[in-house]
């Protein structure tokens, strides 16, 4: 690497999580985890130790299990957080704690109840003891954006004498725009003693679109940490895409004095894991991993891209893995050809059984559909992932119903702890009379937050890929069913979302 690295640090697992609904199970975390380990990111913010046992223990699983990246956990300053994190970090190769505090007067005065000086010292001997579980201790100043500079250089200053290596500048609201928020890094740079000794880093929000905007601006103006999210999630309108962020660096190279070293092959599939984990839908218009991000839909560009592609397109499709939809396997292809094709794709199913079960799917699917789409393997992997001891309810079979002038009807049978069941009911669509014959067998009396359906692929054989995220008892969990039926994928989707309830595998939203 000729140029200074630029660090990115991925939040996804704790920002990105707090995006209503989008709580993740220790299982999908890990996948998450994975793939950004797979993508080269620097940092995993895997989440925040304290919120609860499940955050805890989805940490712990990913110290325990990334070997490439460093492995973050959340706490604000005090005593129980900053331990709660260091215990949860402890088997990580590399660890680090990131502890906050705010420290705008409205935050200081309203929220916390606390005198400035009391704020400072709560930084900095939460960093004390961060430091009693590792070197590696980043601090950041809550709210920076509407805190007074002179406050900000102060406890920035403390922080750093305790032992803070890396100094995260957030604009927790969205508020700034990019001049201010550059001039605000490159100020700070030069007035906190001992500036040079510590990485700076920048976490912006997007309530005013502008997270990536400033993200960069602060970057320009010498921070070299990027806090960012795979598709922009996170609280309220989400925190700077780190797709944009690390497409913006590489492609404008001419006028960044930085580099990372993010595989960007692997952005896609990032993307659609955590769309497909968490139920966001890509927007088709969202830069560099929506579906119309490199379609040329005018005649004149089209003709353009035909006779010389940079006429229209700045970046290339397959930087970012797009494969134009090519064809991966067909109804012939063998075991192995299967296997080298997930490893070809970065997906590692964890046991031979799983890898069997995928297997079996593949084949069912290629029964159906023609061709069969690096997306459509991606699907299937999905549906093999869920653990089996969690799959308490299973569809056995479907008969749907549905006539001009007649209500719809669903016909199921389940295995429900290993025994079938049958039931069947109408509703106002073939999908609801679906979910209505699960819960006449289920009776879960969960309440539906969300259903979505998603094409993978062009195509009427298409496979839809639908989540569905269901609460009950304050908790929230998503689940997803793929299929080139819709009503069937719908009662995979709801199946895999009561199997979570069942497991317990699910966790409250943080509250921080
Ligand atoms: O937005 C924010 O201020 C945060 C901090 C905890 C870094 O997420
Ligand atoms: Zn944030």
């Amino acid at each position: 690497m000729s140029k200074p690295q630029l660090l990115i640090f991925d939040t996804t697992l704790r920002d990105g999580e707090q995006s209503p609904g989008a709580a993740m199970t220790r299982e999908e975390k890990l996948r998450i985890a994975r793939q950004l380990e797979r993508m080269r990111v620097d940092v995993i913010e895997a989440g925040f130790a304290a919120a609860s046992p499940g955050d805890f223990e989805a940490i712990r699983a990913i110290a325990e299990t990334i070997k490439d990246a460093t492995v973050c956990s959340l706490a604000r300053a005090n005593e129980n957080d900053v331990r709660r994190a260091g215990e949860a970090i402890r088997p990580a190769a590399r660890g680090r704690i990131h502890t906050f505090i705010a420290t705008s007067p409205i935050h200081m005065e309203k929220k916390l109840r606390m005198k400035p000086d009391d704020v400072v010292a709560a930084a900095v001997q939460a960093v004390k003891w961060a430091r009693e579980y590792t070197d590696d201790v980043e601090f950041s100043a809550e709210d920076a954006v509407r805190s007074e500079f002179s406050f900000l250089c102060r406890i920035f200053d403390a922080v750093i004498k305790a032992g803070a290596t890396t100094i995260n500048v957030p604009d927790t609201v969205g508020y700034s725009i990019p001049s201010e928020w550059g001039a605000r890094m490159r100020a700070l740079i030069e007035n906190v003693p001992d500036a040079d000794k510590v990485i700076w880093s920048t976490h912006c929000h997007n309530d005013l679109g502008l997270a990536v905007a400033n993200s960069l601006a602060a970057v320009m103006n010498g921070a070299r940490q990027v806090e960012c999210t795979i598709n922009g999630l996170g609280e309220r309108a989400g925190n700077a895409a780190l797709e944009e962020v690390v497409m913006a660096v590489k492609t404008r190279k001419d006028l960044f004095p930085v580099e990372t070293r993010i595989d960007t092959t692997q952005i896609l599939a990032a993307s659609r894991l955590v769309s497909q984990i968490t139920g966001y839908v890509v927007q088709p218009n969202k830069a560099i991993v929506g579906a119309n991000a490199f379609a040329h839909e005018s005649g004149i560009h089209q003709d353009g891209v035909l006779k010389h592609r940079e006429t229209y397109e700045i970046m290339r499709a397959e930087d970012v893995g797009w494969h134009a939809n090519r064809i991966s396997l067909g109804k012939l292809s063998g075991r192995n050809a299967f296997k080298t094709k997930l490893a070809e794709l970065g997906i590692q199913l964890d046991s031979e059984e799983a890898l069997n079960a995928a297997f079996a799917r593949f084949k069912e699917l290629a029964d159906k559909k023609r061709e069969i789409f690096d997306e459509d393997l991606h699907a299937i992997v999905s549906d093999e992932m869920v653990t089996p001891e969690v799959e308490h309810y299973k569809l056995v079979s479907s008969r749907f119903h549905s006539e001009t002038g007649e209500a719809p009807s669903a016909e199921l049978t389940l295995a429900v702890g290993g025994v079938e069941k049958r039931a069947q009911a109408t509703g106002s669509g073939p999908v609801d009379a679906c979910f209505r014959a699960i819960e006449a067998v289920v009776g879960s009396g969960a309440e539906l937050l969300l259903y979505s359906v998603n094409a993978i692929t062009t195509g009427t054989d298409a496979q839809g890929e639908v989540t569905v995220r269901l609460a009950k008892d304050g908790r929230i969990v998503n689940g997803q069913g793929a299929d080139t039926d819709i009503i069937v994928a719908s009662a995979k989707a709801y199946l895999n979302a009561l199997n979570k309830l069942h497991a317990g595998a699910f966790r409250l939203n943080p509250q921080l």
